[in-house]
């Protein structure tokens, strides 16, 4: 039996649960729901980020104090976690005493190993407000390509980075005032020091997967690493450092050791040690974290625990972003849905069944797409699963379970062996695969039923032994499916359970069949979704302000929903191919030569570009609404020449065009100088 400890992030006390952040949520709790299934002993630990300039803010607009916020937080937040079948072993706070006093030994530790110095740091300060401004709450012009209305660390125009001081024209979002410039003392991290141990930890020991450590190779680790600033001067909403009065640890600084804290409070209240799950070698940590703080994660974190004696991290699971029908989430468009709205109107199961299906052990964003979402609910769960209990539940509550197995032609014992792949899937992250596998069982299963029909067997009292046989098959079919399926769906293993009057506790009873019991009477499992539940959603979560930008309730995958400093922010971690993988994508300048709008389409024009000679191509780009046609026509541009034709509604696309930007109006195509020839290969 393995002892294992795993958490998620945790969430900031600034802003509600929305389907972002249950990305990883559902994840960890399948996972961890996967280990106990399996008889592991298995901790889920997290707690509310309570600390920082975010939450000070947001405390001080709603004229509470902090602690009142916290409170009301953390209760949303238990209350949307446990709509969505997400169960912790312990929900805790960074604001406790338990943090407090983790805090001091780590940083006495980290003291005396020699890694704290004390440097001057020169911030903007807004008189009105009486505070120090992150970078986050100071807007400007850019310095570099003057942009206007640019937060204080990087320009969304340009890309810049630089120092909100730099700012052109600064003023302060709390305040609307101009902020000056002071500068006081804060403590930083000598990180460097620990630079041999971290390239060690995060190259050879497999606890970080591979796109993420050649990323800290190639971006951070050949270089000296900078020292971290862990502090931060009064007024801050956190613990006062008590070796320097005055100033605080920084958010990041404690939000990490809230992992060992709430830890603790578990262990207070089963009788535990803390050092058998956080300084024993027979414990196995897993985070489960967004690739946003990888650095935070993956860098700092280990050297604290490193410092301070503490086990190190088993894996780092990191996984990407949520987006929803292809783009960011969006308030404007309704997408930027909130766990309690989805709750109103939908069944959770639907949304841990879609992400398990989605989920592998890459960084990859999930894409929530509503037509798939709608398409996969309904053909792979209710038409496939559900289906296989509700044809034969009826028919078993009327004959129960036979004594003996019936032949099955190896259905069972071939979905029994398939277990020991279903359960490395999800061992490594790879729900995807899990599932497959399961949905194919399950297909499986649902042919032996139709050919043996059970609904003909049962209009002939001749035939009842022989439909007991086939029921006894296709619910111990069911059964398994549901067993291997309990980690997702919870609800469905429970119902299983008492329908069969045997709840399911554990893997290994996938291993063997029911007999020889009555079976209860069948209640509906799960209903089909319709579209206008979807709509429901999406316009109970549109705001027609086109308020899209409130810091605190921005998607985890934005940067402005946190005050954190951290030099990979948003930054996609895309992962690293060779040369060759890039050489295999023919690059070619080619020539527009018709551009034609796609009735129905919203985004897509339909393009034919000419490679040179008679070589012609119709190529579909979404680029409707940053290019009128007739602009296009006669315009080199570049195309990936090889890629596989694509069919798509409004016809087939034989390649694509090359273009920068997010989307909609800010699309970018690549031109070639004048000079380029169509059909000229890009290099
Ligand atoms: O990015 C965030 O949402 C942070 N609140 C995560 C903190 S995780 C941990 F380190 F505490
Ligand atoms: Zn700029």
């Amino acid at each position: 039996m393995r002892r294992i400890l795993v958490t998620s992030a945790l969430p900031y006390a600034n802003g509600h649960i929305h389907l972002g952040h249950l990305v990883e949520y559902i994840q960890t709790d399948i996972w961890v729901r996967f280990q106990k299934l399996r008889g592991h002993r298995c901790l889920y630990i997290c707690a509310d980020d309570t600390h920082g300039t975010a939450i000070m803010i947001r405390a001080q607009q709603e004229e509470i104090r902090e602690e009142e916020l916290i409170a009301q937080m953390q209760e949303a937040h238990l209350r949307d976690f446990a709509g969505f079948d997400v169960e912790f072993d312990n929900y805790g706070s960074t604001h406790s005493p338990e943090n407090r006093t983790l805090c001091n030994e780590i940083w006495t530790a980290i003291r005396k190993a020699g890694l704290v110095e004390q440097k001057k740091v020169t911030q903007l300060y807004d008189l009105t407000a009486g505070t120090f401004l992150a970078d986050r709450f100071v807007k400007g012009t850019c310095p570099k390509c003057k942009a206007p209305n640019q937060y204080g660390d990087n320009c969304d125009k340009c890309g810049a980075h630089y120092d909100p001081s730099d700012l052109i024209d600064p003023v302060s979002t709390l305040s609307g005032g101009t902020p000056e410039i002071r500068s006081a003392d804060h403590l930083f991290i000598n990180v460097e020091m620990l630079h041999g141990f971290l390239e060690e930890w995060t190259q050879r020991t497999g606890a970080l997967q591979p796109e993420v450590a050649n990323y800290l190779a190639g971006h951070f680790l050949q270089e000296p690493l900078h020292d971290w600033d862990v502090s931060r001067p009064a007024p801050y909403f956190g613990f006062e450092i008590p070796d320097s009065p005055g100033n605080y640890w920084y958010v990041w600084f404690d939000a990490p050791i809230g992992y060992i804290a709430s830890s603790w409070v578990w262990c207070k209240k089963h009788g535990e040690k803390l050092d058998d799950w956080w300084r024993s070698q027979a414990t196995e940590i897993h985070h489960f974290i967004g690739k946003d703080i990888t650095y935070f994660h993956t860098l700092f974190w280990p050297a604290m625990l490193k410092t301070a004696g503490f086990r190190l991290p088993e894996k780092v699971h990191i996984h990407g972003f949520l987006t929803v029908n292809g783009e960011k989430m969006s308030k404007t468009k309704g997408t930027f849905i909130q766990a309690s709205t989805y709750l109103e109107h939908l069944d959770p199961v639907y949304l841990r069944y879609f992400y398990a299906s989605k989920l592998t052990p890459r960084v990859d964003d999930l894409d929530l797409n509503f037509d798939e979402f709608v398409a996969k609910v309904n053909s792979d769960m209710v038409g496939n699963v559900v289906n296989l209990a509700s044809r034969t539940a009826k028919f078993g509550h009327e004959t129960g379970l036979a004594d003996g197995y019936p032949d099955d032609g190896g259905l069972f014992a071939q979905a029994a062996a398939e277990g020991r792949e279903i359960a490395a899937a999800y061992e490594d992250g790879d729900f995807a695969r899990a599932i497959r596998t399961i949905l194919a069982m399950s297909d499986r299963a649902n042919q032996y039923v139709e050919a043996q029909a059970p609904w003909n067997l049962q209009k002939d009292p001749a035939q009842h032994d022989e439909l007991r046989r086939v029921c006894t098959v296709g619910l111990n079919l069911f059964r398994q499916i549901a067993v291997y399926l309990a980690p997702v769906l919870p609800r469905l293993a429970r119902q299983t359970g008492q329908l069969l009057d045997d709840p399911i506790t554990r893997w290994d009873q996938s291993q063997q069949p029911l007999l020889g019991r009555p079976v209860g009477k069948f209640e509906h499992m799960m209903q089909r979704i319709t579209r206008k539940q979807i709509d429901a959603v999406i316009s109970a979560s549109t705001d027609h302000a086109g308020n899209n930008t409130h810091p605190s309730d921005a998607p985890a995958a934005d940067a402005s929903a946190s005050d954190s400093d951290a030099p990979l922010k948003a930054d996609p971690l895309s992962p690293e191919i060779g040369i060759e993988d890039f050489s295999r994508v023919d690059l070619r300048v080619v020539r527009v030569i018709a551009a034609e709008d796609v009735p129905g389409a919203q985004k897509l024009l339909k393009l034919t570009v000419s490679l040179g000679g008679d070589d012609r191509r119709t190529v579909f780009a979404g680029i409707k609404e940053a290019y009128p046609p007739q602009d296009l026509v006669g315009r080199l541009v570049v195309c990936a020449a090889n890629l596989a034709p694509r069919k798509m509604k409004f016809g087939t696309s034989s390649g694509m065009i090359v273009a920068s930007g997010p989307g909609g109006k800010d699309i970018f195509l690549l031109s070639p100088d004048p000079g380029a020839q169509p059909g000229q290969r890009v290099h």
